[in-house]
């Protein structure tokens, strides 16, 4: 059996063999997020290919990721860089010729670190750029002309209930909603994948390729916020008058999310289901946001935590530059 249970992946409103039949190809599906996704899918039927850039832990993860579903084909591509079209296309070729189409895409590479502009190097904005920007317009190249075959093959809502095809979303951010401090590169290249996506869908849809993006918020447990949530980033702790400490909600999370909570891998494994799903065969074009409302009070923060050391603008002013440098203050 694989490690995660499906609880962890997935919430138990879905009904079983949904994808059955269907491919889906996933940058970046070795990581938190993305394997999540997949796993969600293979779950529910389909058959996956996960790309990346180290060998080692893509091939593990599709290993672990067959593993929810007997008979499942899930085959793992390292040595990916998304920012290299050639390999790409080879990966997406591959995935075709062993998995037999790409029914489903999901451009979910992404690299990001925490830096000021003032501790950003032009070679460190454009890496980021490369990577999440340019890195989800060569995955689509890469694989448009599968998501038209299989919209064509097959289209939905249909008689028989089938699965639809030719999907798209990118995994994107909030960073660039409100203007986030220390992430200027990352908001940047996600406002232009957010952006691509529009374009796909107005240029696709007549294909019946529909298109959409899914921003998460902090997503507990992942690598993403490990790296961007040092310093004790987002913990809260909220004491009453007599420094009692007070729940900060009632799910017991940061009171810094109007949900109450920080996200899971499985709340957006549960928006990709959804947007695959017959039940998003018109939703197309569409940003889908699962960070519990937390975008709507970032913007001072360094995202979601109320971490004192984080108050904006005093890190920045006590010369806050980047983790990386020697010479810059810790974040
Ligand atoms: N602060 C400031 N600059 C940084 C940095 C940091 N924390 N980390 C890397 N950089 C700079 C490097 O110094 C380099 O610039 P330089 O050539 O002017 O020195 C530039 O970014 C590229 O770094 P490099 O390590 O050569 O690039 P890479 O392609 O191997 O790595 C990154 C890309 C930088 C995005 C790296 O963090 C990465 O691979 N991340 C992938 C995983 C990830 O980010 N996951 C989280 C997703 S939310």
């Amino acid at each position: 059996m694989s490690k995660q249970q499906p609880h962890e992946f997935l919430s138990p409103v879905w009904r079983d063999g949904i994808f059955r039949g269907r491919v889906v190809f996933v940058t970046g599906g070795a990581g938190d997020i993305c394997s999540a996704q997949t796993r969600a899918l293979v779950y529910l039927g389909a058959d996956a290919c996960i790309i990346g850039r180290k060998v080692e832990k893509t091939e593990a993860a599709a290993i672990d990721i067959a593993k929810v579903r007997k008979g499942a084909r899930v085959i793992g591509i390292g040595n990916v860089d998304v920012r290299n079209f050639e390999s790409l296309q080879k990966a997406a070729d591959r995935c075709v010729a062993e998995l037999g189409s790409i029914d489903f895409v999901i451009a979910g590479a992404a690299g990001n670190f925490i830096s000021s502009i003032a501790g950003l190097s032009p070679n460190a904005f454009k890496a980021v750029m490369d990577i999440d920007t340019i890195g989800t317009f060569n995955t689509i190249k890469a694989t448009i002309d599968h998501l038209i075959k299989s919209a064509t093959a097959h289209v939905s809502p249909n008689a028989e209930n089938l699965p639809p095809g030719g999907r798209f979303i990118a995994v994107s951010a909030t960073f660039h909603y409100t203007g986030v401090p220390m992430q200027s590169h990352a908001a940047a290249a996600k406002a232009g994948v957010d952006s691509l996506v529009n374009s796909v869908a107005l240029e696709y849809g007549p294909y019946g390729v529909m298109a959409n993006v899914i921003a998460p918020g902090p997503i507990e447990g992942t690598e993403g916020m490990d790296r961007l949530g040092s310093s004790g980033f987002g913990e809260n702790v909220v004491t009453d008058e007599k420094g009692q400490q007070l729940r900060p909600s009632v799910r017991g999370g940061s009171p810094s999310i109007p949900s109450g909570r920080w996200g899971t891998v499985r709340d957006i494994a549960d928006a990709t289901v959804y947007l695959f799903s017959a039940a998003a065969d018109n939703v197309n074009g569409h940003v889908l946001v699962v960070d519990g409302g937390a975008w709507r009070r970032q913007g001072g923060f360094l995202s979601a935590g109320d971490n004192p050391a984080l108050q904006y603008p005093g890190f920045l002013l006590a010369g806050a530059a980047s983790s990386r440098k020697k010479t810059a203050s810790k974040i």
